[in-house]
């Protein structure tokens, strides 16, 4: 949306108000302060309106940035579905433990879904919420939920940084800047799942070490994440 304003700067000491490009040009007269008469340069200025300038910038979003960004979306809650069959298959062999910090992980996959879901709608896109795959893995021991969720973190984090690629590509700084937290938070999931399996491989085979683990994982808490994490 442009928005037009007259400017009356003067005797060719012209002074844009607000960078604007000018697209007409007339004389007129006026009078300085000390009586010497002068003629005004009287021009029309055409500019974009503050909200013109955010509405442009939030149309800006390039159609392959939003495209990676809302596939993002179904992968987090599929991430969330996954991690719930973990939850599932740990609830069955009675550790709580474990199950309370599968649970929590998928709450925390949804946030993630829904922190980009925000952040699309903020920009002016609507997403799309495609079908969520079916989580297929069985699990025949204790270890290998860990491992499997070690190798989804990996896959998910290949999938921000391709997001991150994506919109560095078209110089979308905005998006890079919201994908800086997924990328940080990446990090600190793969440690988890690193630790997890190292735990499981010291101390799962024994019944007492088995046992502390699983009351070390009961005591994860979930905490939302209320804010975009800009
Ligand atoms: Fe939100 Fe760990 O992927």
């Amino acid at each position: 949306m442009l928005a037009t304003e007259r400017c009356r700067a003067g005797q060719g000491d012209h002074k844009a108000p607000r960078g604007p490009r000018c697209v007409g040009v007339e004389g007129d007269r006026g009078t300085r302060m000390d009586s010497t008469v002068w003629v005004y340069l009287t021009r029309q200025h055409t500019y974009p309106s503050p909200q013109g300038e955010q509405k442009e910038a939030a149309m800006a979003m390039n159609e392959s940035v939003s495209s990676v960004l809302n596939e993002q979306i179904n992968k987090e809650l599929y991430s969330a579905y996954l991690y719930l069959t973990f939850a599932d298959y740990y609830e069955d062999r009675g550790l709580k433990g474990f199950a309370n910090w599968y649970e929590i992980q998928a709450k925390e996959e949804m946030d993630h879904a829904m922190a980009i879901r925000r952040y699309l709608l903020d920009n002016d896109f609507t997403p799309t919420m495609e079908a969520i795959a079916k989580p297929d893995k069985t699990f025949q021991n204790d270890l290998e939920p860990l491992e499997a969720g070690l190798e989804h973190e990996e896959y998910v984090t290949s999938l921000i940084h391709h997001c991150y690629e994506v919109a560095h590509e078209v110089h979308d700084v905005r998006t890079m800047k919201f994908l800086d937290w997924f990328v940080s938070e990446q990090g600190e999931e793969e440690t988890n799942a690193r630790d997890m399996i190292t735990n499981m491989k010291l101390f799962g085979s024994d019944p007492k070490g088995l046992y502390d683990l699983d009351r070390e994982y009961q005591a994860r808490v979930y905490t939302q994440l209320t804010a975009l994490p800009l």
